[in-house]
């Protein structure tokens, strides 16, 4: 499903009222969360919300999709430094109730194989947030990577660190690789609810209307996922033709 809504506060504004049915209807849910500029009014929004409600969220876990590797959890670009500054330090979570794949693991191979395999023995995820990359990735999952991939460590691809390295003060100091939650870990999923806004987004959105579910363009895995949510702004959809917005996503 596509939901087309005018600005990025109203996305946010969306997409945290229905995170917040989901904890009221399930106060032990597990939930994917994605960073990314498109994620902070989500989660400022949604730390509002919370707070007014008084909504409990001792019970909650959640899992994050990714994390660049070598940057320690004191790092301001690292993704669990971004956690705690946008959501967790702003609500009474523990530590215990958080996870983040570990960018300074001593041992990749044996990181993504437990990353995995928590969410597993979590249950698995309730919902699973997500943004887009310019070039379709989802996670840190680039284009060509199979759709039945757990966990692993990616060499991010030029054009990401590009993308992504707005948030440093150099392109030197833009890892090179990350640890991504694997394509079939987001797949299996209850829900998935894909955010995107702004006009820099609209060609990556004709892109995935336009391509079958292709691993050359990670995120049009979704097309083969039976609880989708597309959320995007009026700037993200600018490109769309007016079918499109009546279809499946
Ligand atoms: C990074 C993250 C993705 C995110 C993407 C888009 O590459 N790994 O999870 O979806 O950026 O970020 P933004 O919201 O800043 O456009």
């Amino acid at each position: 499903m596509f939901l087309v809504l005018p600005d990025p506060q109203a996305v946010a504004a969306y997409v945290s009222n229905h995170l917040i049915q989901l904890i009221q209807k399930k106060p032990t849910a597990v939930l994917g969360l994605a960073t990314g500029g498109t994620m902070e009014p989500v989660y400022q929004q949604f730390v509002q919300q919370v707070s007014a409600l008084q909504l409990d969220v001792a019970q909650l876990h959640s899992f994050n999709l990714d994390e660049y590797v070598g940057l320690s959890q004191a790092h301001p670009q690292s993704y669990n430094y971004y956690m705690h500054q946008h959501l967790f330090n702003l609500l009474p979570f523990t530590e215990a109730q958080l996870h983040l794949p570990d960018g300074l693991a001593s041992d990749w191979q044996a990181e993504c194989q437990q990353y995995s395999t928590r969410i597993q023995q979590a249950g698995g995820l309730d919902l699973q947030l997500l943004g887009i990359g310019s070039n379709g990735h989802i996670g840190f999952n680039e284009p060509g990577t199979p759709f039945d991939s757990r966990t692993h460590v990616v060499e991010l691809l030029e054009r990401t660190r590009q993308d992504n390295g707005r948030f440093f003060s150099s392109m030197d100091e833009v890892p090179c690789h990350a640890l991504t939650m694997g394509i079939q870990d987001i797949l299996e999923a209850k829900e998935i609810l894909l955010v995107v806004t702004g006009e820099h987004k609209a060609q990556t959105m004709l892109n995935y209307f336009q391509s079958p579910a292709s691993e050359d363009m990670p995120a049009t895995v979704l097309k083969q996922h039976s609880n989708v949510r597309i959320v995007m702004d009026n700037a993200a959809a600018s490109l769309l033709p007016e079918t499109a917005l009546h279809q499946a996503a």
